[in-house]
């Protein structure tokens, strides 16, 4: 599936660019205008290749391995969070530093917000805890301390309350 929509992607990107190229070589044939003067049209190429330059550059720089490396989650610990009206359960709710930890987030009742906190209260990630879907998300604990997870999402009268804790060590 993913591989079919990158091929439909690159052939569509292809045609758009031909159409372009197309018409740049049309405009240059038809041009009935007095050309701009030789300065000038030198700034406009020498920007326009800086402009592509640039495009590559920060093409290449952005690039990630894909499709996303899912054997980075090999060996990781997997934590289940399940949401109620208005408590979490996490399980184990101690984690070790330094090792991936993969969270499998879901509801029992309506959507709530899975959102972890480190202990100085800096938000890290987040994910939906929705009924009948389970999101993952996966983090990498680099301090140990208690964290905190809290209800993202308005979720009833004691949504505030939704609080729990995780401990890295
Ligand atoms: Cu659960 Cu807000």
């Amino acid at each position: 599936m993913q591989v079919s929509v990158l091929v439909v992607s690159l052939v569509l990107m292809i045609a758009v660019a031909a159409a372009f190229w197309r018409a740049v070589l049309h405009s240059a044939a038809d041009e009935a205008q007095p050309r701009p003067s030789g300065h000038v049209e030198g700034y406009r190429t020498g920007l326009f290749w800086a402009l592509v330059v640039l495009g590559a550059v920060a093409a290449v720089a952005t690039l990630r391995p894909w499709p996303y490396d899912a054997s980075a989650s090999e060996g990781a610990i997997v934590v289940t969070a399940t949401g109620s009206q208005w408590s979490w359960e996490i399980a184990p709710q101690q984690v070790p530093v330094g090792r991936p930890v993969v969270f499998k987030v879901t509801s029992n009742d309506v959507n709530h917000g899975f959102g972890v906190y480190d202990p100085d209260g800096v938000m890290l990630f987040q994910t939906q805890a929705m009924p009948g879907y389970v999101n993952q998300v996966r983090y990498t604990f680099a301090k140990p301390g208690k964290y905190r997870v809290l209800c993202m999402e308005y979720c009833g009268l004691v949504h505030h309350d939704m609080i729990e804790e995780i401990e890295v060590r």
